[in-house]
């Protein structure tokens, strides 16, 4: 079985991926809504809700767990060996890809991502290109609350056409949705900005994951939600 979680609906992207890929396989998802928003937690307390997220999905019986949050992710190396071992974070896959793909790169996250710099610091293990990272904290409550691509308010249009001047203002050749919450908008944010290379670490992720399991042929496809 596998563990996915993230704070809430955005993990949802790394899920349809998991799926899509591994039909048979059973899998357990951890909307920890409680604790939402992740990203104006502070470090501290993102480590501790990201060590519980996993130590219950494993309770589970969880064998490999997809941190489908990159806020989560971002502590990833703060946690301890074991942890480690048991969970795949998301921001490193689509690091390496960015650093293939483009010279200019912007990604939009939650506070803590992007006050963090982990974006910048996993793409400059590979790549020398400029990071722009932007903090777009109000795009997590606008998904959360039924923003989707196709069911977009006039708020979240408002603040996808912010984004977009931000993004064509440094001259960005690839975008990362460093938020998995906003893979929900990729479509809008494709439509948006046609010549920019979208990345979605919420799939790049998914696909890591599967790299890392023998895949289960004769599970059932069973689904929880928690
Ligand atoms: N979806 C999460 C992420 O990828 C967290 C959003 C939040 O809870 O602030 O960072």
């Amino acid at each position: 079985m596998i563990g996915v979680f993230d704070s809430g609906v955005g993990g949802l992207c790394a899920y349809k991926e998991l799926r899509r890929l591994l039909p048979r396989e059973d899998i357990i998802y951890l909307a920890d809504r409680k604790n939402s928003p992740y990203g104006t937690k502070t470090k501290d307390e993102i480590i501790a809700l990201t060590k519980a997220n996993i130590k219950r999905l494993s309770a589970y019986g969880a064998k490999k767990i997809l941190i489908a949050c990159c806020t989560a992710s971002s502590v990833h190396s703060e946690l301890l060996p074991e942890e480690q071992r048991l969970s795949i974070p998301i921001i490193s896959p689509a690091a390496r890809l960015a650093g293939e793909l483009g010279e200019r790169i912007a990604v939009i996250a939650t506070n803590h991502t992007a006050n963090s710099g982990a974006f910048s610091r996993e793409i400059r293990k590979t790549s020398d290109a400029c990071v722009f990272e932007f903090a777009e904290q109000k795009l997590v409550a606008l998904v959360e609350g039924g923003c989707r691509d196709g069911r977009v308010s006039s708020e979240c249009k408002e603040e996808l056409l912010k984004i977009k001047n931000k993004i064509q203002e440094v001259n960005a050749d690839v975008l990362i949705l460093g938020c998995t919450h906003f893979s929900h908008l990729e479509g809008e944010l494709k439509w948006l900005l046609p010549e920019v290379n979208i990345i979605s670490p919420a799939s790049e992720g998914a696909r890591e994951l599967i790299k890392k399991i023998k895949c289960d042929r004769t599970g059932c496809g069973r689904e929880i939600y928690m």
